[in-house]
């Protein structure tokens, strides 16, 4: 007669090599649909109106796969068409969207290297949305989402006037943003702000800070609106002002993989979860 303890024993090894089974199930199924994976280091990304903007998309294969056969689609949410398809070793442009046309690039000469990042020209207000890379080959199927949106940020100049006020001058920005200033210490001080709109609805940012500045002293300029953040340094010295400006977007960007591999390391969790509670 068995002990209750060999009894207990025995199930919980039935139990193991059962589970085991079904990881390695679960693997076999994620990693027979792909074998490599599509992925983005820029899940959102912010262009400036008027400029140039990359939007990433790359694809790794595991050792054996070839490039022959790989085809790479962008779609934009929303709009008819493709904003750019390459298959064939070609670019297939007959389906493009016209909004895109001789505005989209793939570094073609990089594809193989698995660059399927989309270069766009000279971006407008209506690019913004959300677009999805998708890659195809042999042994890879996947999409990424990216979410561009559109924004026009510069940094400011700084003077001291004649009356000895400082001022901060920015020349593009837009949505329209909002301006404060605060001492080394971080008290915020007061300030005037007057906005101007040029033709095309960018605004001009011309922003007095109220108090006397000091000699040697250090005072930060923030000018923001809900996209980006510009955090400028004014360093009065000898009569003289220098700045430094750097920008924060909102939306950090973190690395976001496919869905398949998602989807695996999900499951994967779910059973070693299981495994814990039994
Ligand atoms: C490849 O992709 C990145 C962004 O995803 C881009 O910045 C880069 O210039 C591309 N081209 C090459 C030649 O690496
Ligand atoms: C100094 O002059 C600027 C205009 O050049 C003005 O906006 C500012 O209010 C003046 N500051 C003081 C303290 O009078
Ligand atoms: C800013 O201005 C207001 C009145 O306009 C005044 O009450 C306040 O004390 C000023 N703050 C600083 C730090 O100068
Ligand atoms: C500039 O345009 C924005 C809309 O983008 C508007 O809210 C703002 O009032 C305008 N500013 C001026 C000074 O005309």
């Amino acid at each position: 007669m068995a002990s209750i303890g060999q009894i207990i024993f025995g199930s919980m090894i039935f139990l193991i090599i059962l589970i085991s089974g079904l990881i390695i199930l679960i693997l076999a199924i994620a990693f027979s649909v792909s074998q490599g994976t599509v992925e983005t280091s820029t899940p959102s990304t912010v262009g400036d109106l008027g400029q140039d903007v990359v939007l990433d998309c790359k694809f790794l294969m595991s050792g054996s796969g070839k490039l022959d056969d790989v085809s790479i689609t962008w779609l934009k949410d929303g709009l008819r068409g493709v904003v750019y398809q390459y298959k064939n070793k070609a670019a297939q442009l007959q389906g493009q969207n016209a909004q895109f046309k001789n505005r989209a690039l793939l570094f073609q000469n990089y594809i193989s290297k698995g660059n399927a990042s989309l270069f766009l020209r000279n971006v407008k207000l209506g690019d913004e949305g959300v677009y999805r890379c998708s890659v195809s080959a042999a042994k890879i199927s996947g999409t990424v989402n990216v979410n561009l949106r559109v924004a026009a940020f510069s940094a400011p100049t700084f003077t001291i006037q004649t009356n000895g006020s400082l001022t901060a001058e920015a020349q593009r920005w837009f949505p329209q943003p909002e301006v404060t200033w605060s001492s080394q210490s971080g008290q915020l001080l007061n300030s005037s702000s007057q906005y101007s709109n040029n033709s095309v609805g960018i605004t001009r940012v011309v922003s007095v800070l109220k108090a006397p500045v000091k000699a040697d002293d250090t005072y930060t300029c923030v000018i923001q609106n809900n996209v980006v953040k510009a955090v400028a340094e004014a360093t009065v010295k000898d009569n003289k002002v220098t700045g430094r400006t750097y920008f924060i977007f909102s939306g950090a960007s973190t690395k976001v993989l496919s869905l398949h591999v998602l989807l695996a390391v999900i499951l994967l969790h779910f059973v070693l979860d299981c495994i814990v509670i039994g």
